[in-house]
């Protein structure tokens, strides 16, 4: 207690709250009640106690307390000891829940897989893959999109990522990945049976089929990220190892499509609920008179296009926070956070705040106009993407893929969404509509 109290010099009280019941605290909560963090901030303010996922923590939001997570308090934070151990254990050594020298080599190494040139050898696979899936769903005729774009986006991260052809057995990989992804909110219970075990197994079995890859790129580097990270030096003309390498490709693969496949499903949702917005970005598509392949020129021209996403962005942000574990105590906002401590700065928050976007709930992509710019008023006000030194190193492919999937929605296809179906959100795994987004799909004539 004496060491609590000399951390905190100046006597500040803890942030308002409460731990909840005794062992889970409100991880319950937390995990499957969408309302449960709105609640709470409406009751308590922006910054809260809690007490989830085995460990006291606070949930900071707003673009305030995005600034000093994501920014200018990076010191007092430390990824590795933030994440829950369920994700420390399955997505291993990786950029996620890497710190200081370790991270900062790993990202540098990672990123020519990420610059423009990389990108422009990308869009041509993206583009064929899209197609590909753009005529079986018009022989589908109707679906349920979301898990959908999941194999369509599992393939163009494989592919592109890893190196896979069309053909390997990218289904099998596919249910891999979703094994793994339930294990990162599961009970960690290493057991066959259960969640957990299931989704260790399903890691072990990933990362064997990374190493074939990674073994075929050192013999044989093409163009694919896989073979930009095999080929990476650092400064001393070291490159990432073995290990180092195959747990990086597995998160990339993880955090390269089940987040995109959200976004997507939102867009497609929201384009049939706002038709008027859906009109405005289909003449701008037909504005651009383009023919044959797209190229990132054009790309570069949907401006319009880009204020959707941002807006689906704002709306249906993917990933609803960031953990971290406090490393050092601070004060924050009148409130002491001591050390050990778990932080979770919340994403949705800053972007439902009406000081700075107006009408919050209404879907409006005007708001990221130049005139408008809304998000400009207050930095740290759109994270959708993380911000600061560590936002998502995948920004710019996600951009890309979406841009090509969505500009050939709206030229050549149109959709409607079939009655009797529910279009609340769930959170977990990953933020989708609950009955999956079902769609009556077809080419516009
Ligand atoms: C719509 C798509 C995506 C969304 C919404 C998204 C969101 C995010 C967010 C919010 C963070 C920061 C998390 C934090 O601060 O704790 C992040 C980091 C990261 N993202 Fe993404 N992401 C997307 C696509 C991608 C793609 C396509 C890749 C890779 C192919 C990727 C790889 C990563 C990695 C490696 C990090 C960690 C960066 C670091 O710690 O230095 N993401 N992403």
């Amino acid at each position: 207690m004496a060491n609590a109290v000399s951390s905190n010099p100046n006597n500040l009280p803890l942030p308002p709250g409460s731990f909840g019941l005794p062992f889970v605290g409100e991880t319950l909560q937390f995990l499957f009640d969408p309302g449960y963090l709105a609640r709470r901030i409406e009751k308590e303010g922006p910054i809260i106690r809690t007490h989830i996922l085995g460990r006291p923590c606070v949930m900071m939001n707003g673009p305030e307390a995005n600034r000093f997570v994501l920014s200018t308090g990076m010191k007092h934070f430390s990824w590795g000891e933030g994440w829950p151990v369920t994700f420390r254990e399955i997505l291993g050594r990786s950029l996620f829940l890497q710190d200081g020298e370790e991270h900062r080599r790993n990202r540098k190494l990672i990123m020519p897989a990420f610059h423009r040139e990389a990108l422009r050898n990308y869009l041509s696979s993206m583009e064929q893959l899209t197609l590909r899936y753009l005529d079986k769903w018009v022989v589908k005729g109707e679906f349920a999109w979301f898990e959908e774009n999941k194999q369509l986006t599992f393939e163009i991260a494989s592919e592109l990522l890893m190196g896979s052809k069309p053909g390997d057995d990218v289904a099998r990989l596919s249910r891999l990945f979703t094994e793994l992804t339930l294990g990162l909110t599961s009970a960690p219970v290493n057991l066959p049976f259960m969640t957990y075990g299931k989704a260790l197994r399903a890691r072990d079995d990933l990362l064997k089929h990374i190493e074939v890859a990674i073994h075929e790129r050192q013999q044989n580097p093409g163009t694919d990220a896989l073979s930009l990270l095999v080929m990476s030096r650092d400064e001393q003309g070291d490159a990432l190892s073995m290990t180092e390498l195959k747990a990086q490709a597995l998160l990339l693969l993880f955090a390269g499509h089940e987040t995109t496949t959200s976004m997507l499903t939102s867009f497609c949702m929201s384009m049939a609920q706002n038709p008027e917005v859906w009109a405005k970005a289909w003449a701008e598509q037909e504005s651009l008179d383009i023919e044959g392949p797209l190229t990132l020129d054009a790309i570069k021209q949907m401006t319009y296009l880009e204020q959707v996403l941002k807006e689906v962005e704002r709306l249906y942000a993917p990933v609803p926070g960031g953990f971290r574990g406090v490393v050092e105590p601070f004060d924050f906002n009148g409130y002491h956070i001591p050390k050990g401590w778990m932080v979770l700065y919340g994403i949705p928050a800053a972007h439902q705040d009406p000081a700075i976007y107006p009408e919050p709930s209404r879907f409006d992509p005007e708001r990221f106009s130049p005139e408008r710019a809304e998000d400009a008023k207050m930095p740290f006000s759109l994270v959708g993407f993380g911000g600061g030194p560590r936002i998502c190193v995948g920004y710019a492919f996600a951009q890309l893929e979406m841009k090509i999937i969505t500009s050939y929605l709206l030229r050549q296809y149109t959709w409607e969404l079939l009655p009797g179906q529910s279009l609340d959100y769930v959170l977990f795994p990953t933020l989708r509509p609950k009955d999956g987004l079902k769609v009556r799909f077809r080419r516009l004539q």
